[in-house]
């Protein structure tokens, strides 16, 4: 059993991404990585690029993943080059289904070529390893979905080569809410919105204020109902997350608003704080980062090597000597 999964550094990581992901990359023998490739599907600036990847990197290892299991994606050149033959073998109508590229680009013609092919690259992210697992958070379904799809015809048009991933779904925080608009996701590319997005390193202080500050919902009663209260139902989710319970009972044992924000804002912070008092060591220790992260990215290109080989031969580029 491997478990693989990347975070795009397109933001700075939110409590989103914490719970619906990094907090989930457990597996010792897993891989779990930077997708900085990623983040170049839209419009990006170089300079920012490098900063948010090294930050996203070290809060990886601050989060205490397994040593060893964490790089950064472009450091393995085997991502790209698998993207490349991955996209031989997929077809335009499934890649123009993808939610995420009807979002962002389809119909504009300055939509960049990369944002149309980026599930091929996720694809190569998955497959390279032999993953069975991915854990995601709800969003990110239909792209792993679309992984499947891709291995099972490979390995049905070039012979066995890749292993069919699951899906591993959260069973609880699939999909964080904006605390400010609770039927949108909470996301770390929204840079304007400082209120309603919870980022891993804001100061504890402001995360307070943020959590107390939620937007909340008509009427006073505390229950977990997705449809009618949206703003009490994403608290309670985050308070049931941060705290390993139930949201629908947590929810009765609070008769205020108010209660219900105090707890959920203290057990935020009991999650962030030691994670923001390991990053501020590691960050003051870059050499240990660039190690820690070397030996990731060997360990990588390492157990990258055979698929990546097995691919080519299977589409006939087997080239000099090989
Ligand atoms: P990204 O960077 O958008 O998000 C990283 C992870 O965080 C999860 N997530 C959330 N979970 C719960 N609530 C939220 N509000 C929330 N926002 C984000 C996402 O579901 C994701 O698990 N394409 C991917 C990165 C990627 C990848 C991969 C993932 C690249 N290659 C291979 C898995 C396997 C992305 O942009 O995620």
């Amino acid at each position: 059993m491997t478990s693989l999964s990347g975070i795009t550094p397109s933001g700075r990581l939110t409590l989103g991404n914490h719970l619906g992901a990094l907090r989930r990359f457990t597996d010792p023998d897993g891989f779990y990585f930077v997708a900085n490739l990623h983040a170049m599907t839209t419009k990006h600036d170089p300079r920012r690029l490098v900063a948010l990847t090294r930050e996203m990197a070290t809060l990886m290892l601050a989060a205490g993943l397994p040593p060893g299991t964490v790089f950064i994606q472009s450091d393995v050149p085997a991502h790209a080059q698998l993207a490349y033959l991955l996209e031989c073998t997929s077809y335009v109508g499934e890649l123009s289904r993808m939610i995420q590229y009807k979002e962002k680009g389809n119909g504009r013609p300055m939509t960049r070529a990369s944002l149309f092919t980026y599930p091929c690259l996720m694809a190569a992210d998955i497959l390279l390893y032999g993953t069975d697992r991915v854990p995601v958070g709800g969003d990110q379904d239909q792209h792993v979905e679309l992984a499947r799809d891709v291995a099972v015809r490979f390995n049905r048009e070039y012979g066995e080569t890749f292993v069919v991933p699951q899906l591993q779904k959260a069973a609880l925080a699939m999909r964080i809410k904006d605390l400010q608009n609770p039927t949108a996701k909470m996301s770390k590319s929204d840079e304007d919105n400082a209120v309603g997005t919870i980022r891993l390193l804001d100061p504890p202080d402001v995360i307070r204020r943020q959590v107390m500050r939620a937007v909340t919902d008509s009427g006073g009663e505390v229950r977990h109902d997705e449809a009618a209260k949206p703003g009490i139902t994403n608290l309670l989710e985050i308070l049931a997350a941060c705290t390993d319970g139930d949201p629908v009972e947590l929810a009765k044992a609070y008769p205020t608003y108010g209660a219900l924000k105090a707890d959920t804002a203290d057990a935020v912070l009991a999650v962030i704080e030691p994670l923001q008092k390991e990053y501020a060591r590691l960050a003051s220790d870059p050499v240990a980062v660039d190690d820690l992260l070397a030996e990731g990215r060997d360990r990588a290109i390492e157990a990258s090597r055979p698929r990546l080989q097995a691919a080519v031969h299977a589409m006939g580029l087997a080239g000099s000597g090989g």
